[in-house]
This record gives structure tokens, C-alpha cells and sequence, in this order.
């Protein structure tokens, strides 16, 4: 019966149709959905952090106002994933419990610190950039909820890639001083953006699988060469260098070679060990036990109000 109902999931996906939450599956294809879906959806919450930071001290109204908006969709997002994951039987409480506990991962960018304005760019850019690339093929994904919220996921990153494109732009159009800021943000934010689309295929231990389920469409070095590929020449556009000397471009490949990523790094920030897991952490969990009012409150609230409707 098992062996049938695997049968017949395969060709499913192999037909590229989309597998709903009520729909049989195999537990590990579940599981491992759980496990992307919820790290997706952590990453996008502890993501407002870096740039919450900023939002006081943006330098005008109007950059308030987008960078307001541009976390505020960060929240959405993780909303919505965290939603998409809730109908593979998985409650909130224990997604939460899992990233509040340091169980679960999320990604290694929000470790870093948004230590000057430039920083804000860097990320809209960058970050956001790196996102775009990763998360488009999973508009295509096959598991139906997750494929559906990217596709408005993808719609407001693209804002964010450009309202942080733009910061850069100005800044390279300013003042020497705020030209090193824009500089100095790049170097600091480049490698860290390699490493953000994952270990090398030959070290990503769920590739292979997720291949096979069309749960991720493309490999973590083929995304990582496209970002590269599409980034460099907005770099060379507006004046700034990527740090990296290695970088050239391969005629025959089509591609640019680039350096040697520092994967040392990579692992420590993963493992708990960036400069800011720690403080992300602790400002996640504050969040969690400052709000515990505002829950009971909404709770006793609707406790007295089905108290009401039944008398
Ligand atoms: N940060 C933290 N952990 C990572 C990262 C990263 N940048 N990249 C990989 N890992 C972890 C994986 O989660 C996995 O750990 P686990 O077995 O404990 O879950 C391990 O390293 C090995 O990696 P892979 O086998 O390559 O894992 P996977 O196939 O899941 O690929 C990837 C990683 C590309 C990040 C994939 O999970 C994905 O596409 N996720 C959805 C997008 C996402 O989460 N983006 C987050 C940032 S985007 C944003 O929020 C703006």
C-alpha cells in the first residue's frame, strides 16, 4: 500500500504538479519541508533586526518611510512561511520554541552588524539580491503553499533589492566620505553574502534530495554563480569594487571565477559564533517574553467573548 502511494507521489512530482498539505506524502518529504520552510521563515524575522536598527536614524523622511515598509514585509513574509508551515501539522508554539531554544537554524547574514547607513544599501542590494536569486525557482517548488507565498515573497523583494541599489547609487554620487561608507559596506557585506546561499554542492548534505522532490530547482554553487554574474556589473556600474582579486571574467565559461570563500567562517556564524548570535537571539526571546501580556490579554479576550456567545 506504502510502496503504491510512494509510486504514485513520484509521478506526481514528476509531472511537476503540486503536492497540498492534505495530500498523501512521504514523512520525510515533510519533514524536510518543515525544516527549509521554517529556517526560511525564521531568517525573515530575525532579518528585521539588523536594519530595525536603522529605521530611527534614517537619513530622511523618505528613506523612513521605505525602510519602515521594506521590514514591515520582512515580518509578513515570515508570516506567511510560518503559515505555510503550520499545515504540515507543526504549531507556531513549536516553531517557536525551536528558534527561541537556539534548535533551529536561520540564516548566517542577520549575524552580521549594520554598523553605518551604507549598510542599509548594502543589504537591499546584497541580501536582498542573493534572496531574489534563491527564492525565484521556488515560486516553482512543488509543495503548493510554499511555491504561493514566494511568488508575492519574490514581488516585494524585488522592491527591497531596489530601494537598497538606490541608497548605494546616491551615495556613490555624494561626497568622498559617503563614497567610503558605500565602499566599506560592500567589503564588509560581500563575502557574507556568498556564503548566504549555502555550503558548496559538494558539502550540502540535502541538495541531492531536495533536487529529486523539485523542492529546491537549483544548486547552491549555480545560484551563487548567478548572483555573482548579475551583481558584478552593477558594481562596476556605479563605481564600486568588489573585494575579491581573484575576480575575472572567464570567456569560455561565460561566468566570473571568483575567490576562495573563507568557509571556517561560514560554519562559526552557523554554529552560534557570528559576531551577533548572540544579540539577535537575545532580542528575539525579549520580544517573545515582552509580549507574553499582549497574548494573554488577546486570549482572556476571546475566552470572555465565547463565554458571552454561549449564555
Ligand atoms: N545560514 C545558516 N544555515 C545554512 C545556510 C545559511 N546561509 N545555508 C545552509 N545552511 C544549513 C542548512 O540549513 C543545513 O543545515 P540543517 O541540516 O541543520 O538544516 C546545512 O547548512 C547544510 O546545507 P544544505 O544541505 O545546502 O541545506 P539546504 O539544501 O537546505 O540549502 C538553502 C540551504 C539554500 C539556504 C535552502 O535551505 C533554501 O533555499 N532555503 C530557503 C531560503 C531561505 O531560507 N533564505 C533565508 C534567507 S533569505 C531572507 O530571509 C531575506
Amino acid at each position: 500500500q506504502v510502496k503504491n502511494l510512494e509510486k504514485q507521489f513520484e509521478e506526481r512530482i514528476a509531472r511537476d504538479e503540486k503536492i497540498e498539505p492534505k495530500d498523501w506524502m512521504p514523512e520525510k518529504y515533510r519533514q524536510t519541508h518543515i525544516r527549509q520552510m521554517s529556517q526560511h521563515a525564521h531568517s525573515e524575522i530575525v532579518g528585521m533586526l539588523p536594519e530595525g536598527n536603522w529605521i530611527t536614524r534614517a537619513p530622511s523622511l523618505r528613506r523612513k518611510v521605505a525602510l519602515l515598509a521594506k521590514v514591515q514585509d520582512e515580518a509578513g513574509h515570515g508570516l506567511y512561511l510560518y503559515s505555510a508551515c503550520e499545515t504540515l501539522g507543526i504549531s507556531r508554539d513549536e516553531l517557536y520554541e525551536q528558534l527561541h531554544s537556539g534548535k533551529a537554524k536561520y540564516s548566517s547574514i542577520f549575524n552580521y552588524p549594520t554598523v553605518t547607513w551604507a549598510d542599509m544599501g548594502a543589504i537591499g542590494w546584497l541580501v536582498d539580491g542573493a534572496a531574489i536569486i534563491n527564492q525565484v525557482p521556488l515560486c516553482n517548488t512543488s509543495f503548493g503553499p510554499y511555491a504561493r507565498a514566494m511568488v508575492r515573497v519574490c514581488k516585494e523583494e524585488s522592491f527591497h533589492q531596489r530601494q537598497g541599489y538606490e541608497i548605494m547609487i546616491k551615495l556613490m554620487n555624494g561626497t568622498q566620505e559617503q563614497k567610503d561608507m558605500a565602499q566599506d559596506a560592500l567589503n564588509r557585506w560581500w563575502w557574507p553574502s556568498l556564503m548566504m546561499l549555502g555550503p558548496t554542492d559538494a558539502e550540502s548534505v540535502h541538495t541531492e534530495q531536495s533536487m529529486k522532490w523539485k523542492l529546491k530547482r537549483k544548486s547552491n554553487d549555480d545560484l551563487r554563480q548567478q548572483f555573482i554574474d548579475q551583481t558584478v556589473p552593477q558594481a562596476d556600474l556605479i563605481g564600486l569594487v568588489i573585494p575579491d582579486p581573484d575576480l575575472k571574467w572567464n570567456e569560455e565559461r561565460g561566468s566570473h571565477d571568483f575567490g576562495e570563500i573563507n568557509w571556517d567562517e561560514f560554519w562559526q556564524v552557523v554554529k552560534g559564533h557570528g559576531p551577533m548570535n548572540k544579540e539577535r537571539m537575545k532580542a528575539r526571546v525579549g520580544a517573545w517574553e515582552g509580549g507574553e501580556w499582549v497574548r494573554d490579554a488577546a486570549m482572556a479576550y476571546s475566552e470572555k467573548q465565547q463565554e458571552r456567545k454561549e449564555k
